[in-house]
Formats: structure tokens, sequence, C-alpha cells
């Protein structure tokens, strides 16, 4: 949110009292300890994560654990639209259509990204318009969570919720939506391989990736680094 800060207490100063302890200045001058954590939160300032990718590659599953994480909020455009529209996804896509869904989601995802810094998973359409693209460019720094045909049929079949998969042939339709979309979420800023293996492997590689990307040169300095400039 907005009002989320990283602590810093080099930079919060202190009471007086505190200023006048010899103690405390001394203690004051240590470096913070660096984490990737940190790091990345510094990085990103109001900017927010956001997830992009096709059904079933594991958004909101990764995006709530890389959340806890970095103790960012985390938010999930298809229960915020849902909440907005006061029905299911699948319920708007029957009452209204594909197009009416569209509108919606582009304008809560553009609200949601006014709030960072979140951590934000999108449905698996909301990265293929233009608008919300560039949105996400200029207010988050983005990661595509790609996952192969199998085992995105795999995952997507344990569900019966996602209304463009409720066709005579949903293998069909998978192999068709990531024809046409894989080219578009390779636009992201990052790209991620979701996987069979544990979560927490993969935001592992989402925390390194984040703060190679963010912070570059200027992530924590090797012990070997340390040793010569002290030398
Ligand atoms: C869609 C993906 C769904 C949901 C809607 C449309 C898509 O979200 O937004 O059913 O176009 O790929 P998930 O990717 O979270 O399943």
């Amino acid at each position: 949110m907005g009002s989320y800060r990283w602590p810093n207490h080099a930079a919060s100063g202190g009471s007086s009292s505190e200023i006048q302890s010899s103690e405390t200045m001394s203690d004051a001058a240590l470096p913070l300890p660096a984490s990737p954590e940190a790091d990345i939160l510094s990085a990103l300032g109001t900017r927010s994560i956001v997830l992009v990718g096709m059904m079933g590659v594991g958004k909101s599953t990764i995006g709530r654990r890389l959340a806890a994480r970095l103790k960012l909020p985390f938010v999930d455009a298809d229960t915020e639209i849902e909440a907005a529209a006061g029905m299911t996804i699948p319920e708007i896509f029957e009452r209204y259509g594909e197009a009416h869904f569209r509108e919606g989601e582009t304008r809560v995802i553009a609200r949601l990204l006014d709030d960072g810094p979140v951590v934000l998973a999108t449905g698996g359409g909301a990265y293929m318009r233009e608008e919300t693209r560039s949105r996400i460019a200029a207010k988050a720094v983005s990661i595509w969570l790609r996952a192969d045909h199998d085992v995105i049929m795999r995952r997507v079949r344990r569900r019966a919720d996602r209304p463009l998969l409720q066709t005579a042939d949903p293998e069909g339709t998978v192999t068709r939506l990531l024809t046409e979309r894989e080219p578009v979420y390779g636009k992201a800023d990052l790209t991620i391989a979701s996987r069979d293996v544990p979560h927490d492997r993969i935001v592992e590689e989402c925390i390194e990736t984040l703060r190679a990307h963010l912070c570059g040169e200027q992530s924590a300095p090797s012990p070997q680094d340390v040793a010569s400039a002290v030398r």
C-alpha cells in the first residue's frame, strides 16, 4: 500500500536522547543487514509486481507466497473483478459476454496499479490488452509465469470455472490460446518457468530474478568484494 515503508533505521533518526548516546550513534552507523527482500522493496518504491501468464500456471498461488516473502499485500485481479461486479466470472461471461468482462478487468487492474506496491495476480487474458500492458510497464515490474501445455492442461482440468475452457475441445482451446498469447506474455520484464516443483522454489527464483533485475550491480557485495575493499 502507499503507506507501506521498509524500515530504514539509519534515515529515521530517533529521539534527541538517543542521538546524544554515543552507543546509539555507533549502532546507527552500522549498515543494515542486506537481504534480497529489502533490496527489492527499496528498488520498487511504489511500483507493484504483476504476475501474468496463462490460466493454470499458478499466478495466484505463487503471487500469494511472493507477497508474504516481501511483506506486501497480495491482490488477485479476478477476485477484485468479482467483488466489483457482485457476481462470479462465469456469471459475468454468461450475462454480459467476454467484451464486457474485459472492460471491467481493464478498469479494475488500472485501479489496483494506482495503489502500489502490491503483488498482483492478473487473469490470463488481461495482459493481451495493450492499454493494460502499458499501464503495467509504467507502474510495475511484470513476471511471466510460463508453463508447458501439458502442465497447464493437468492443472486447468481440476477446475470448471473458466468460461473460455467450456468448449468441446478444451485442449485445442489451450493450444490456440498459447499460440496467440505466448508472444505477448514474452513482453513481460521477466520470465520464470512454472513447473511441478515445490512452490517455494518458484518463489525463490522470482526473488532472485527480481533482485538481479531491479538492483543489478547494487545488490549485496560478495564477501570477496568486502575483503578487497578493506585491504
Ligand atoms: C481468463 C483467465 C481467468 C479469468 C477468465 C479469463 C483468460 O483467470 O480471468 O476466466 O482469458 O485466460 P486465471 O488466469 O486466473 O484462470
